[in-house]
């Protein structure tokens, strides 16, 4: 079937998301998956059995637009234990699908036309898009390397009377760094006096290791008060297909986003919120399932030893970013190819989170697999002759 006329979208810019375009070639190379972000090593069993306990009950109805009101009052309550945040359940934390579409109802309801919008690079993939479908402007900025943290002094300059928010992403996907306290306090005097906004996407926020803090947005009362922040609980958990995730944000701008929201969503998986609801109020402990990931990392990191690739560990996240020889002449986009096609291993090449496609010569691995699939998966690496 073919429309007679010609199209152009509104992001005609834009391709296909990368994980969409190398799930085609893996599935058509049978390669091992370790590019897209779903763990998958550990079945949170009480979760699920509150899950098909809440479905069974009949909980499978619309709730109501913004969410189970306990579930956002659990949320709050987290805030506040984990970041002394003061947030009010019934007016300041919204449940969406995911972060994905907290993400897109931040910056739908906020970006106007030509207001410029700063992200930071490598960046995940769905903020320039949504900014630029709402006809804002997005500013790029590059984390520096080799820890890829965020020079401010770079941000200062790019401020204009335009610039309507700034996106964080902390823990970052795909680098694995944190911000420092130093950072928000940076941030601080970055917008102190301005009326830019702050977005906070902190969906990886329990996934923290080796001793690091989580310096959420939150935990700074002059910049929570501008900001809307981003959360999820389906890598933490994982049950990334169940779509639950949330956004905070001090009532005035909730408000904002609410409208927008009841017209996007309506409602959201209301068996995994019961289920969610009930799995927060019963007390989790954080610290074992980011201990868990920790040891996949670490076990990850190992294995890599006996390949060409090398891996300074994560500090956060479910990605491992790997260096390889830059030197043989391979770009990272076309190695992450020669991967998935003759070696049978699927990451993603970091120049796909840069809007200028630098080659960064590394790739990102998710660790957060099955022992034996990441053996099977370095095992194939080992075979690598021509690095
Ligand atoms: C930094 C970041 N933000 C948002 C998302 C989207 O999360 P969700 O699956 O909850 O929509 C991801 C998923 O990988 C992510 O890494």
């Amino acid at each position: 079937m073919k429309f007679e006329h010609s199209i152009r979208g509104k992001i005609a810019d834009f391709g296909t998301m990368v994980f969409s375009e190398f799930s085609r070639l893996f599935n058509e190379h049978r390669a091992i998956d370790l590019s897209r972000g779903f763990p998958h090593f550990k079945r949170n069993e009480r979760l699920l059995t509150l899950m098909q306990k809440h479905i069974a009950e009949d909980r499978n109805h619309y709730l109501s637009v913004n969410g189970h009101k306990g579930l956002r009052k659990n949320i709050a309550n987290l805030y506040q234990k984990y970041y002394g945040a003061t947030y009010d359940g019934s007016t300041e934390v919204t449940i969406t699908a995911g972060a994905s579409q907290a993400i897109y109802t931040i910056l739908s309801s906020m970006v106007r036309e030509n207001d410029e919008v700063i992200i930071f690079e490598p960046a995940y993939d769905l903020y320039a898009p949504t900014v630029e479908v709402n006809q804002g402007k997005p500013v790029y900025v590059k984390l520096e390397q080799p820890d890829f943290h965020i020079d401010w002094s770079k941000v200062q300059k790019l401020i204009t009377p335009q610039t309507r928010m700034i996106i964080l992403t902390n823990p970052n996907n795909p680098t694995g760094s944190l911000l420092k306290a130093h950072d928000l306090q940076e941030l601080h005097r970055t917008v102190n006096g301005t009326d830019i906004l702050l977005l906070s996407d902190e969906s990886l926020q329990f996934l923290v290791y080796d001793g690091y803090e989580h310096h959420s947005i939150a935990n700074t009362e002059s910049l929570a008060k501008r900001s809307f922040i981003v959360g999820g609980f389906g890598k933490t958990f994982q049950v990334t297909g169940w779509r639950t995730g949330f956004c905070l944000a001090p009532e005035d701008l909730m408000h904002e986003f609410r409208k927008l929201h009841q017209y996007i969503a309506f409602n959201v998986n209301s068996a995994a919120q019961f289920a969610l609801s009930d799995y927060l109020e019963e007390g989790v402990d954080f610290k074992q399932i980011a201990s868990e990931f920790e040891a996949k990392r670490d076990y990850f990191c190992q294995l890599l030893e006996s390949t060409p690739f090398k891996a300074i560990p994560v500090k956060s996240g479910i990605f491992q970013p790997v260096t390889f020889e830059t030197s043989v002449g391979y770009t990272d986009m076309e190695l992450a190819l020669k991967l998935i096609k003759e070696v049978g291993v699927a990451g993603v090449p970091l120049s796909a989170y840069v809007h200028d496609k630098t080659n960064y010569g590394m790739l990102r691995f998710c660790f957060a697999r099955p022992d034996s699939l990441l053996e099977e998966a370095v095992e194939k690496l080992k075979t690598i002759d021509f690095l």
